[in-house]
């Protein structure tokens, strides 16, 4: 099979983990004879320095016409501490979101046997933890409208959804549970807020097509605290945008390390895979930066953009043996070696 791949380095750390995910996933492809054509283009703060914009139109065409878009990630220290900049890395993560419709972001939970004890919470707790949040990612607060009055002193950002943004994502929901447990939560604030009334209202009438799936409805500040109580307890949950944000950077931590949870954004165009974790901009060019939730995005690329699941599975696999084998980066290592960011990507696709 031929496969087209966008690659959206980004950056801090994205470039040194992208690489990583090129090496294994040119090493599965050379198994299974398949042959990816790759093309590299701009985006965040480093297409900012290269064009003055931090997704250009360039680089969206590239997306528009790959089966799949590998992304490493987004932000940088400079824009962070200057609050009037005008342009902004984190732009152009979002307008890459709306223009390429990707309305749904999967973000996966779930321990390894082999690193429970690194976890912050304790072994009984997440033993069996395998949970999926799925965010809605372009609606909400992130894209209403939002202000500041004359004299500056007052500001406002706008949350409004539609019952079809809501339909469309709990539709994936609903699907995803029946291929898994047939468990659903539905978090929202619909105690306070008229958006959560609209969603839990919605997906009340989505419930009878779908009979055999049982549906909770949750509040997030509840969920947020269960989550790190008993995280085994949930399934599929969906949520708005601004909640699942917050909710799956909380449970990216439950598996021992923020280094590790891959993701998916899907939607309208092209599907894009990244890791949870941001541009560690201290780690940048140090080789330190632990590669395995871009190692795990190309998997779940290869299993959900080309059906590729046996491609996917000996990729978990070989990250799996990794793990246990200790070849690891320091935030793993504890008192043993660490391995660079290279040397883990070198032995993934030797070992695969
Ligand atoms: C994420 C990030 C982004 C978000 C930022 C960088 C805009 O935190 O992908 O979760 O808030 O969506
Ligand atoms: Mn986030």
């Amino acid at each position: 099979m031929k496969l087209y791949i966008d690659l959206l380095a980004g950056d801090g750390i994205g470039p040194e983990v992208i690489d990583q995910a090129v090496k294994v996933s040119n090493a599965v492809a050379k198994k299974f004879n398949h042959e990816i054509e790759w093309t590299s283009a701009l985006t965040g703060a480093a297409a900012i320095d290269a064009v003055g914009e931090p997704y250009p139109d360039s680089t969206h065409e590239i997306c528009m016409a790959a089966d799949a878009v590998l992304f490493g990630a987004i932000g940088h220290p400079r824009f962070d501490n200057d609050p009037t900049a005008k342009v902004r890395p984190e732009q152009g993560l979002l307008k890459m979101r709306k223009k390429l419709g990707l309305f749904a972001n999967v973000r996966p939970t779930f321990t390894f046997p082999s690193l429970i004890d690194n976890s912050p919470l304790k072994r009984e707790r997440i033993e069996g933890t395998d949970l999926i949040i799925l965010r809605e990612l372009t609606g909400g607060i992130y894209f209403g409208e939002r202000g500041r009055s004359e004299d500056g002193n007052t500001a406002f950002d706008t949350c409004t959804y539609t019952k079809d943004e809501v339909v469309r994502l709990a539709k994936l929901g609903f699907e995803m549970a029946m291929q898994r447990s047939k468990k659903l939560c539905c978090v929202d604030k619909a105690n306070v807020l008229e958006t959560s009334r609209l969603w839990r209202q919605t997906v009340q009438g989505m419930e009878k097509d779908y009979p055999e799936v049982t549906v909770s409805y949750e509040f997030v500040d509840a969920v947020a605290m269960r989550l790190v109580q008993w995280p085994s307890s949930y399934d599929v949950l969906i949520t708005e945008n601004l909640f699942g944000d917050i909710l799956t950077d909380e449970a990216s931590v439950i598996s021992g390390s923020m280094g590790l949870m891959p993701s998916s954004s899907i939607g309208i165009h092209t599907s894009l895979f990244e890791p949870i974790h941001g541009s560690y901009p201290q780690a940048a060019g140090k080789d330190i930066a632990n590669p395995l939730a871009t190692v795990l995005s190309a998997a779940m690329m290869f299993e959900d953009a080309f059906g590729l699941k046996e491609e996917a599975e000996l990729i978990r696999s070989v990250v799996n043996k990794s793990l246990a084998e200790g070849i690891v980066t320091e935030d793993l290592a504890g008192k043993n070696k660490a391995y660079k960011t290279s040397e883990v990507g070198d032995w993934l696709a030797a070992n695969l």
